[in-house]
């Protein structure tokens, strides 16, 4: 039997990737952060000057980029045509480009081909907008984290805070809505709570909770029933 698949979906800011690569880590399981795939797609569309416009230059762009996860020095990197793009496509920019880039539906079947291929074996922990709605629907374990927006940028602002980066909580959570409400309403694969999925609102929970939380639901859904008839 293959390994299970984690999905872990919700919407910007939720804490997705922190607590994805923790329960990776525990569960010696593969993280992949999909959302940087969308941002690597950003960057080469800003890089190449392509207008948003152009739908069909954009999928072809992204059919012909070489998207790569590599460990350094213990951490994931993301490698675009052979280039370490992890910090770049953090920039304000991509971040901004990345929401209406994700909307094309060209961009998106090439990502999720890849995806698929890429979480294929099992023993993946999958985060994104659309892993337990559309890139595996069948996938063993399916979470659906959120936070208040509220919340979600006093966290976001606190972490920039930590890089000496000095940021408005308001204007964080005006940007926060704006993509929440582009992802949940674009025709392609909104941002939905997929059937079968476990919300953990995380307002009140630290991020060992949440950890935890995850881990507890994987070990029901994967506990072999035979076992546990001893
Ligand atoms: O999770 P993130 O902020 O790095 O994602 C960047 C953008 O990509 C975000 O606007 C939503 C989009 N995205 C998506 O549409 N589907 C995914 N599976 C992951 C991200």
């Amino acid at each position: 039997m293959n390994k299970p698949i984690i999905a872990i979906d919700g919407p910007a800011g939720a804490g997705k990737s922190t607590i994805a690569q923790m329960v990776a880590d525990r569960l010696g399981y593969l993280y992949i952060d999909t959302g940087a795939m969308y941002r690597a797609v950003a960057l080469m569309v800003i890089r190449e000057g392509i207008p948003l416009s152009e739908h069909g230059k954009i999928a072809a762009l992204t059919s012909r980029l070489d998207i790569k996860f590599e460990f350094v020095d213990g951490i994931q990197h993301i490698f675009a045509d052979g280039e370490d793009v992890s910090d770049a496509i953090r920039s304000p920019e991509a971040t901004r480009l990345s929401s209406p880039v994700s909307a094309i539906q060209g961009v998106r079947k090439r990502l999720v081909e890849l995806q698929r291929r890429m979480g294929e074996e099992g023993g993946v922990v999958m985060e994104g907008r659309d892993i337990a709605t559309v890139v595996f629907p069948n996938a063993e374990v399916k979470v659906f984290l959120t936070a208040s927006v509220t919340e979600r940028a006093r966290r976001r602002a606190e972490q920039m805070h930590q890089m000496g980066i000095e940021a408005d909580v308001n204007q964080i959570a005006e940007e926060i809505r704006e993509r929440d409400l582009r992802d949940s309403s674009r025709q392609h694969a909104p941002l939905r709570m997929a059937q079968g999925a476990t919300l953990l609102e995380t307002d009140n929970m630290t991020i060992e909770q949440v950890v935890d939380a995850v881990i507890a639901i994987h070990n029901e859904k994967t506990a072999d029933p035979e076992s546990a008839e001893g």
